[in-house]
């Protein structure tokens, strides 16, 4: 079975070629133009999606030295995200299914980042502990099978991502932010300052990280009145990273320990921060649980994940059945149920 899939949620443009579980390509563009906005842009992550969506895909069947003619299924990301993102990605692949008579199958975007520790090493057993961090999402999964997972908890205000993006932002850095943070916390002192580690100590899994957004806010302010706080940005980035982190590791191993749950994944964009990936290393090994860090290239946004899990969808029923063209896409997030 050969898959080719496109993903462009967000701000990457990302086409792969998946067979038979293995990635045979994995082509990513990303729009680096917005960090001079400070931020993403929708209107122009469309537009740019658009010019570079066709290169993308074909690129993918050149790495993969595989033909069109030679696709069983086209899989594309049709939620969430920012809507006119997800439909330059989910048009294009409702172009090539009509063109060539190829099924097509839609993907969540989340489960796609769920699913990445499989992709990364097929010896990952279920049950699993998987945690969702990016720049959109935060949350945490119990995950039973590829077709049964629930919410444990997510954010109930700002993802990590989205924080460390604007803390950021409030120290003169530019857009996206986390991977600065991480930079310049290796040479910061995580314990200059200790900023807030919201609901830690509450029961339950959900996270809420726009008081720590207020709490360095009022800190510059307070600390640095005439805004003179590069000298200890290094300082600054290292306590917000560690409280992030705190938080992260705690409620994801909380989790695990919880559900008696003995394998661990993390995915998303804010997964490839070092020290996330480290501290959670560490404190698997404490309780005995397999952690599985996948590759960066399987952290950020890419079509590799989007290409696996739906072979994996296409396992449930005839891969002929994936023939609804009439999909809407859709921003809405994966919710938890009440509890
Ligand atoms: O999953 P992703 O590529 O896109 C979304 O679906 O949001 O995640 C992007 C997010 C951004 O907020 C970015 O700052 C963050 O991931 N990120 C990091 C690091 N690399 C990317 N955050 C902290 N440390 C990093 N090394
Ligand atoms: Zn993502």
């Amino acid at each position: 079975m050969n898959i080719l899939a496109i993903e462009s949620s967000c701000d990457d443009t990302a086409a792969a070629v998946i067979e038979n579980s293995k990635v045979k390509s994995n082509v990513i563009s990303s729009q680096k133009f917005h960090g001079e906005y400070g931020g993403i842009v929708p209107e122009l992550a469309s537009r740019s999606h658009t010019q570079v969506i066709y290169s993308i895909v074909k690129k993918s069947l050149e790495d993969a030295k595989t033909k069109i003619n030679d696709i069983d299924a086209i899989a594309v990301t049709s939620s969430p995200g920012l809507v006119g993102s997800l439909m330059v990605g989910s048009n294009f692949a409702k172009g090539l299914s009509i063109k060539y008579g190829l099924p097509l199958i839609p993907i969540n975007h989340i489960e796609g980042h769920i699913f990445s520790g499989n992709l990364e090493d097929p010896t990952l057993e279920f049950p699993l502990i998987s945690l969702v961090v990016s720049g959109g999402h935060t949350s945490i999964f119990k995950v039973n099978s590829f077709n049964d997972y629930e919410v444990l908890g997510s954010t109930i205000d700002d993802a990590a991502g989205e924080a460390f993006d604007k803390i950021a932002k409030m120290l003169g850095m530019t857009y996206p932010g986390g991977p600065l943070i991480d930079k310049a916390s290796k040479n910061g002192d995580p314990e200059f300052h200790k900023f807030p580690r919201p609901l830690l100590d509450k029961d339950n899994f959900n996270f809420s990280f726009s008081g720590l957004k207020t709490a360095v806010r009022y800190f510059l302010s307070n600390r640095y009145p005439d805004g003179d706080f590069e000298k200890d940005v290094d300082n600054i980035c290292a306590s917000v990273q560690r409280a992030i982190v705190d938080v992260l590791v705690k409620k994801t191993i909380k989790a695990a320990q919880n559900y008696k749950i003995k394998n661990i994944v993390i995915g998303g964009g804010v997964s490839a921060n070092s020290e996330l990936r480290d501290t959670m290393k560490n404190e698997a090994d404490k309780i005995g649980a397999r952690l599985v860090l996948p590759s960066m290239d399987y952290c950020i946004d890419n079509a590799a994940m989007i290409g696996f899990l739906a072979e994996e969808k296409s396992k449930e029923k005839d891969i002929n059945e994936f023939n609804d063209l009439t999909f809407v896409c859709s921003p809405a997030p994966i919710r938890a149920k009440q509890r």
